[in-house]
């Protein structure tokens, strides 16, 4: 079910439903993203920005930061929706591989049509994941 595309639709609409709280008066390029848990939850976020630029943050970060903040760390789809179907940034990449590089990355623009998707690790190849600290 979770991998189906009844699934990815209800994310993209998340995300959609989320984006309108973005707060990105400098960039006026608003994100909103919806990440589905394996235990079926699903968490939102929206870009945050801030007038010191570099304190502002993405709205993949946010959804993962909640999700994570509650003890949810099996992450099965991120959905991100933008004006024009743009890519999670490195950044946002990053953060999302240190819990698993098979998330499902699925992008959507604002009209709501899903316009690709990939797994994390096509999009983070040779990643710096957890286990290089230990093993
Ligand atoms: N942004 C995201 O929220 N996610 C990304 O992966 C790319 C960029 C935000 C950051 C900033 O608020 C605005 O989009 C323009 O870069």
């Amino acid at each position: 079910m979770a991998n189906d595309n009844e699934m990815k639709e209800q994310l993209i609409k998340r995300a959609l439903l989320a984006r309108r709280w973005s707060y990105s008066p400098y960039s006026h390029y608003a994100v909103g993203a919806a990440l589905l848990t394996r235990s079926g939850k699903i968490y939102d976020g929206v870009n945050i920005e801030n007038a010191a630029y570099p304190s502002g943050i993405c709205a993949e970060r946010v959804a993962v930061f909640k999700a994570v903040s509650e003890g949810e760390r099996d992450f099965e789809i991120i959905a991100v929706v933008t004006e024009n179907g743009g890519s999670p940034c490195g950044g946002c990449r990053q953060v999302l591989a240190e819990f698993g590089l098979e998330t499902l990355v699925i992008l959507a623009d604002a009209t709501g049509k899903l316009t690709a998707e990939f797994q994390l690790r096509e999009i983070l190849p040779d990643a710096f994941t957890p286990d290089k600290l230990t093993g």
